[in-house]
């Protein structure tokens, strides 16, 4: 309900000027043709609109308001108080009508979109209003489980880093070639000699020292996770994707521990044989270093553009920890040494499924994603 402007009942007890006593009126037949029209708006900008033509500069109010100009002192005193209690008036009827307007619209809202949770329930096993997951978690998950059953720990780390722990533990000075192999994004902080610099990790290896500092030997963990990269995609690089780390370290370790947990690791994922080589590989962290390759699943080795056609693929790059880098993390190489491995995650997800691009994994399409649907 609109309040009549009390101001005005005042006014029109007392004694008016003839002047003040028109314009009073004016005002008075403005505030009733606006509360008539208010009334029947049933939407929010017909409201706003409403208010912009009455209380704006060209409205009727300040038009009927022109005249007070030529009033004597006696009428201004007369209107003034009546003026601006109509227009307080009109103001509080426009917030009133947009509120209840907001209220109607949500209470319809609600009605259209209730859930009816009786009919949901209804639903159950018919696979219906499920979401599934990401194939990058499913295989993740699955690789969890296999290296829990083998003994080990599933560590986390951030993916903002610092050069100490991306780099220079891992036995790769600020000078050293190896850096320019991982494209790096480095946050753009005031160079700070006693600081390092932050960067978003290039590689899950930055999990090795902070693991190794909150352990003492014997211990084995893997570390799964997204690791950043500047680089050019195609159709198996990506500028963000995964890797899952893994190191053990403890007393007598050799390279045929390494080749066993490879083994295994391999065989429980593909469920099948697949062909692998292994090969020298350089890594600073690591020594001896390996490269371990698939034969390229998507073309069954006879090449194509996931493999560049060579026939096999990247997947497992690991070694035997360098003494540097167990030195870092405060263990002695004297006493004790071990393996890290860091596995192309999103690569073992495209062996694993036949995926022939990186670049769907991570496109959110959901075509795509869908096909891999888990309940
Ligand atoms: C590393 O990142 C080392 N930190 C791995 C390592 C750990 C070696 C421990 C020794 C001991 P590399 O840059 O090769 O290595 O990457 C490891 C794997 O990640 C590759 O074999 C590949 O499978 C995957 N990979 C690398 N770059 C990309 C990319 N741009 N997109 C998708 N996968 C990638």
């Amino acid at each position: 309900m609109i309040e009549m402007s009390t101001a005005f009942q005042v006014a029109r007890q007392i004694k008016v000027f003839p002047m003040a006593q028109k314009t009073i009126e004016k005002l008075n037949s403005l505030f009733e043709e606006f509360s008539a029209m208010i009334q029947k708006l049933q939407d929010k900008s017909d409201v706003l609109n409403l208010k912009a033509s009455y209380l704006g500069k060209s409205g009727p109010l300040t038009e009927a308001l022109a005249g007070l100009r030529q009033a004597s002192v006696e009428e201004k005193k007369q209107i003034g108080p009546v003026a601006n209690k109509i227009k307080e008036s009109i103001q509080k009827a426009i917030e009133q009508k947009l509120e209840q307007l907001e209220l109607a619209e949500m209470a319809q809202k609600l009605e259209h979109n209730a859930v009816d949770i009786f009919y949901l329930d209804s639903c159950k096993g018919q696979g219906q209003f499920h979401g599934g997951l990401h194939p990058v978690t499913i295989v993740q998950r699955e690789i969890e489980d296999i290296f829990l059953s083998m003994g080990f720990e599933i560590v986390d780390g951030p993916h903002i880093e610092d050069e100490y722990h991306n780099f220079e533990a891992l036995n790769i000075p600020e000078d050293h070639p190896a850096r320019d192999m991982q494209d790096t994004f480095w946050f753009e902080t005031e160079a700070n000699k006693s600081q390092y610099r932050h960067l978003l990790r290039t590689h899950t290896s930055t999990i090795q020292v902070r693991g190794m500092r909150e352990r003492r030997p014997p211990f084995r963990f893997i570390a799964p996770g997204k690791v950043f990269r500047c680089e050019r995609t195609d159709a198996s690089h990506e500028m963000v994707f995964h890797q899952l780390e893994g190191m053990m370290v403890g007393k007598d370790i050799s390279v045929a521990n390494l080749i066993y947990f490879m083994k295994s690791l391999l065989t429980e994922i593909f469920k099948k044989e697949v062909e692998v080589r292994l090969r020298p590989g350089f890594f600073p962290f690591v020594e001896p270093g390996f490269e371990l390759d698939i034969r390229c699943l998507i073309c069954n080795g006879k090449g194509c553009s996931v493999c560049k056609q060579v026939g096999w693929v990247e997947l497992l790059p690991c070694g035997m920890v360098h003494p540097n880098v167990l030195k870092h993390g405060g263990i002695d190489p004297e006493e004790f040494n071990g393996f890290a491995f860091g596995l192309g995650l999103d690569r073992l997800v495209m062996m694993k499924y036949g995926i022939d691009d990186i670049r769907h994994i991570h496109g959110g399409d959901l075509r795509f994603v869908e096909q891999f649907k888990s309940y």
